[in-house]
């Protein structure tokens, strides 16, 4: 006779029930509950394939196909009580079918374990936040392109070590992250096609002695095609692993731009003002103004490449097939794309909100000796100097105006002749900042030309 207090999925050969730590460490239902849509979506599929293949009546599928949605639908309405003794989603699912439709219910795990069942949930939930996040990706370029639009042809500085380094346009800048974020997008686009295999019908490890039709399943289940090698779709996890890669890089681009709007929006800098609505206040200094948002976003690169360096670390060298270490899957992916998600629709509403403030960036774009490349530029251009020369006359012009506390345009004529006989008054057209980054025709260049063009190409880009 089995003890009452085994389990009743696979307590046939227990005696006893689990040890109470046991069913702390063993459980994952306080997680992998989040995976309830996808597991009886799943199963669904699953019993209408049974039926289709005459391995189930059509009456016994259709009382599973039914009554999965009436627990589905107990689920959303957070009428349904999760059970640590069940151990996990799949297993709370079933015995409450059982209990909505009897016998039947019963018959829904045949040709399947599982480890195929958890592998296919998860490949569906991974799916649709990579979804998600190219939602979100395609919306925050959106805002950048706005920003870039306005501003094409507004002068910064451009920053090399952050030292100032030569003019740039604002567009410039807002369009170098819409680079990164479109790479970004083709990352999560090359990884949902990859990943979008049906691990279904797998089974344990080995597939089954069952008629069943996988291709039927994975079409319905809206996959490309099923997995091909049953060992391997129990036991990949790549596809879990791609999407934290591809958060960690996304993670690490939004963070670069974060600390880049920390600084910007300093009393130092006051290249933009950030929004109320994205911004705090101290409750001790009341001039403050703080940009919390942009930080937490800075940081959130943390926690998300900790989560691919921890899914990579459980993964290593475990041998084929399934392992129960990669129920540790889950959590780690379930953080990392909560937190991708609100850090990019925080960036997307600070983007939309801040407010470029153009006088002051054009003032900074003209101190620092911004131009002295423009007239090294110059004097190889008019001059018919070597550039290692005109480098070097630069050079001490720009020693000149340092010692004088002034900046390039502001030396006479006479004062830079003094250096190099053959400077002409044609020189003060290159030192202004506009006629800088004006000059910067070169394909993917600072020009406000340049710049508009790429903001036509992404705006086609993304339709
Ligand atoms: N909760 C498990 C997980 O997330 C489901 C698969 C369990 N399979 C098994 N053979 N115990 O990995």
């Amino acid at each position: 006779m089995t003890d009452t207090t085994s389990n009743q999925m696979w307590g046939g050969r227990f005696a006893a029930g689990p040890d109470a730590i046991m069913e702390a460490i063993n459980a994952s239902i306080s997680f992998d509950k989040r995976l309830a849509a996808q597991d009886i979506a799943g199963s669904r599929a699953h019993a209408a394939m049974l039926a289709a293949t005459g391995i189930l009546s059509d009456s016994d599928a259709e009382a599973i196909r039914e009554g999965l949605l009436t627990v589905l639908s107990e689920i959303e309405a957070g009428d349904f009580t999760f059970s640590t003794a069940l151990e996990d989603i799949h297993m709370n699912v079933e015995a409450r079918l059982k209990e909505v439709i009897g016998t039947p219910a019963g018959r829904l795990h045949t040709g399947r374990s599982r480890n195929d069942q958890v592998a296919t949930d998860f490949r569906l939930w991974v799916r649709d936040q990579l979804d998600a996040v190219d939602q979100a990706l395609v919306a925050l370029m959106r805002a950048l392109l706005a920003q870039a639009e306005a501003g094409a042809d507004w002068v910064m500085p451009g920053f090399t070590h952050l030292q100032t380094a030569q003019p740039v346009t604002w567009g410039h800048h807002m369009m170098a992250y819409v680079e990164m974020f479109g790479r970004d997008l083709s990352r999560v686009r090359d990884a949902r096609a990859r990943m979008n295999e049906c691990p279904l019908g797998a089974a344990a490890l080995a597939g089954t002695s069952f008629p069943i039709d996988r291709e039927m399943t994975a079409r319905d289940l809206g996959f490309d095609r099923p997995c091909a090698n049953s060992l391997d779709a129990v036991s990949d996890r790549d596809f879990a692993l791609e999407f934290l890669g591809v958060a960690s890089i996304c993670a690490m681009h939004l963070s670069r731009f974060a600390e880049e709007l920390v600084i910007w929006s300093s009393a130092q800098f006051r290249f933009v003002a950030l929004s109320d609505r994205f911004s705090t206040g101290s409750s001790i200094m009341p001039q403050k103004k703080n940009p919390d948002a942009a930080e937490l976003i800075r940081a959130k690169v943390g926690r998300i490449f900790g989560a691919n360096v921890a899914l990579m670390m459980v993964m290593k060298g475990l041998p084929l097939a399934y392992s129960k270490d990669m129920q540790e899957d889950k959590e780690q992916v379930f953080d990392a794309a909560d937190n991708l998600m609100l850090a990019l629709a925080a960036m997307e509403g600070m983007v939309r909100d801040m407010q470029a403030e153009r006088a002051n960036l054009e003032a900074a774009a003209a101190s620092g000796f911004s131009t002295a490349t423009d007239l090294a530029d110059w004097l190889v251009r008019v001059a018919g100097m070597p550039f290692r020369e005109a480098h070097h006359v630069t050079g001490a012009l720009v020693a000149k105006a340092e010692a004088k506390g002034c900046d390039l345009p502001d030396l006479s004529l006479e004062e830079m002749q003094a250096v190099h006989g053959e400077i002409t008054a044609s020189v003060y057209d290159v030192l202004g900042v506009h006629n800088s980054v004006a000059s910067r025709m070169s394909y993917g260049g600072t020009a406000p030309e340049q710049v508009r063009a790429q903001v036509a190409r992404w705006k086609e880009r993304l339709g």
